[in-house]
């Protein structure tokens, strides 16, 4: 009597199917092991770039070097344009820029004066003009002008920064801080007329919804800052940077901002208040500062 085992198909074409079932078993073996030393690869690539000097400023993951077989430009490539030279200059230059440099102070009790919003759209535009690693650009002001937005600005601010202060904040920091006479209460952040808060981009999106590298974000998006204050400055009006501790996540959402974007300052700005006092601070001679070589 015959065996139903026998009769199966497999039994009778084990010849067939054998060799079949090896090859199929190999080609999955071969596909995972490929996958696991792409992988093992792109780590070790992420671990050999992060032990470059400066590499950690340079945001570069697994994800984008998995992407390395894909190599386009972000810019388009055009024919480069004749330069000569800065075209604008300030009456009495580089002297009379220092005098206005020297001039800003941190001011943290503002009147509540309006400001007309061409003049903070002309002090964002030159940020807007600051160089940024592979001209990505890297950089978003928002601007608030909302009384109500400013007050849940306020309060997310006043609840983390009383943590900050009475929990989170070594007793060294909040010791070197005493002479700025700063604590957790910032009225400033509902006089000003206007605060502006500066989100670094961590990375872009191209026109193809793939991940485009933002070099250097923080250093681009910390110079723009540097130009913002300046233009302010230059419209007599005052600011303040300021860094609130562990504000970040729930700012970004109040304001709608998306995952790739990192809150990096935020700034009042307006006209000192009558009262206003500022910490009597000195700064460093430029012999202290420059060496020449
Ligand atoms: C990166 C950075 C973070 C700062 N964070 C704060 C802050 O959170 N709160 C604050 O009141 N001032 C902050 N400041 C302002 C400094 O205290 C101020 O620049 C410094 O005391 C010098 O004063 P001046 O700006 O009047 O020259 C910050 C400044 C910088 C550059």
């Amino acid at each position: 009597m015959v065996s139903a085992v026998e009769q199966s198909v497999l039994f009778q074409y084990w010849q067939i199917f054998l060799p079949l079932f090896l090859l199929f078993a190999a080609f999955l073996y071969l596909k995972d092991k490929k996958e696991i030393e792409a992988f093992t690869n792109a780590s070790k690539k992420v671990r050999e770039h992060n032990k470059l000097d400066g590499a950690d400023l340079v945001a570069v993951t697994e994800e984008d070097i998995d992407q390395e077989d894909e190599f386009s430009p972000s810019l388009e490539t055009k024919d480069h344009v004749p330069f000569s030279g800065a075209s604008v200059t300030l009456p009495g230059g580089a002297k009379e820029f220092y005098k206005m440099a020297n001039d800003r102070r941190s001011v943290r009790k503002y009147s509540t004066k309006p400001v007309p919003i061409e003049v903070i759209e002309d002090c964002v535009r030159s940020a807007g003009t600051g160089p940024s690693g592979a001209h990505t650009e890297p950089w978003t002001f928002c601007v608030i002008s909302s009384a109500e937005i400013k007050q849940e600005i306020r309060d997310i601010i006043e609840q983390e920064e009383l943590l900050n202060y009475t929990q989170r904040m070594h007793k060294q920091w909040t010791t070197d801080l005493s002479p700025l006479k700063t604590n957790h209460v910032k009225e400033y952040l509902t006089d000003a007329p206007y605060l502006i808060l500066i989100f670094k981009q961590t990375y872009g999106l191209r026109e193809d919804r793939k991940r485009k590298q933002h070099y250097y974000n923080e250093i681009s998006t910390s110079i723009a800052t540097g130009i913002l204050l300046s233009a302010i400055q230059s419209a007599g009006l005052s600011s303040l940077i300021t860094t609130p501790l562990n504000c970040g996540p729930a700012l970004r959402s109040l304001l709608n901002r998306p995952a790739n974007e990192k809150l990096l300052v935020l700034l009042p700005v307006g006209y000192p208040s009558d009262d206003c006092k500022v910490p009597d601070l000195s700064r460093k001679d430029l012999s202290e500062i420059m060496v020449k070589y």
